[in-house]
């Protein structure tokens, strides 16, 4: 493909056909999908920062590189972290996350976190199980998922399982060169950012859905990735995801 222009009349008709099928290996049926020009770390703060508010208790566990990443810029965002420490190769403790739940009966945690695909250790954890316990726990707190080495590659059901934000990233399941975040959020993720009040600006959910409804960006999206993304979606769909 030559370049083209994000601002051509003609753009919507990529990206507006890729904004539904995305959402098809999210398993995602009533919300939407963010795909920004970053990395996965990227599709991580923007979760956070739209999602939730500054000092909001967060419940989460670390046992790798990444879950201890994701533990790090949760607490240099400003949130209360309630990190659980776990043996590296061991995965989310569901036991202690259901203890948490239970105990929490002022509701101050508004969000629990879950890295599905530890890439550093290859340890999978329990993403179904991390509902059941805010379900058993009846507790309303989101649930936000890191997807990055999981979605497009290990079984992952957004809808079905309630999460609320699940990240990925364009260069592991999705097969393409890094570049492309992608946040897939829930209704109730995003009603929670229409009153949540952490600062984020280029990362804005309000200013992303303003332009990707007409098809269009905030700002210049990687273009050349998107008719990427349009191929591996094709891909994935020709194959058929249980299949992979
Ligand atoms: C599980 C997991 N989370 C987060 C990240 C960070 O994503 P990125 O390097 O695309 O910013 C990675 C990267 O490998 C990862 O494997």
């Amino acid at each position: 493909m030559p370049m083209e222009d994000m601002r051509a009349a003609s753009f919507p008709k990529l990206t507006l056909p890729l904004f539904e099928d995305i959402k098809r290996v999210f398993k995602n049926e009533t919300g939407r999908v963010f795909i920004y020009p970053s990395s996965g770390t990227g599709a991580w703060e923007a979760a956070m920062t739209n999602v939730l508010s500054p000092g909001d208790r967060v419940l989460m566990s670390r046992f790798g590189q990444f879950s201890h990443l994701w533990v790090d810029m949760a607490e240099r965002l400003g949130f209360d972290v309630d990190v659980i420490d776990c043996e590296w190769g061991t995965g989310v403790p569901l036991d202690l996350y259901a203890e948490r739940l239970r105990a929490d009966k002022a509701h101050r945690i508004k969000a629990v976190f879950c890295t599905q695909n530890e890439t550093a250790t290859g340890v999978i954890s329990d993403v179904a199980g991390c509902r059941a316990a805010l379900d058993a726990a009846n507790h309303p707190a989101l649930l936000f998922v890191d997807g990055v080495s999981s979605i497009g590659s290990i079984d992952f059901r957004q809808e079905e399982w309630g999460v609320d934000c699940a990240v990925s990233g364009s260069q592991k399941g999705f097969m393409l060169p890094a570049g492309l975040g992608f946040l897939s959020v829930s209704k109730k993720a995003l009603a929670a950012a229409r009153v949540a009040t952490h600062r984020h600006c280029y990362f804005s959910f309000e200013d992303m859905i303003r332009a990707n409804d007409a098809g269009y960006f905030p700002y210049t999206p990687a273009t050349q990735l998107l008719r990427g993304l349009r191929a591996s979606l094709d891909l994935i769909a020709e194959e058929g995801l249980e299949n992979i």
